[in-house]
């Protein structure tokens, strides 16, 4: 949603580092990292860890881990 910054930096990053692979899981992704990233003090840099953490609730058969946490990582280095 481009009307929101945070779903625009998430959004921009799911492109940027071409996320999705089936696309089953994304939608869940995306709004587990909107969420993840809304809770965070502006201008905090997660850890590998805390993105793992808030984001191991969300199951992906394609095995696009690696990506979502360069993502989410990118879009909280947007936002900052
Ligand atoms: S992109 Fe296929 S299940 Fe996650």
């Amino acid at each position: 949603d481009g009307s929101d910054p945070v779903g625009a930096a998430v959004h921009a990053a799911w492109v940027k580092h071409d996320v999705a692979q089936c696309g089953y899981c994304q939608s869940g992704q995306i709004m587990s990292a909107t969420a993840f990233l809304k809770s965070q003090p502006k201008g905090k840099q997660p850890t590998a860890a805390e993105i793992d953490g808030a984001m191991a609730g969300n199951i992906c058969r394609c095995g696009t881990y690696a990506r979502i946490r360069a993502a989410v990582a990118d879009a909280a280095r947007a936002l900052a």
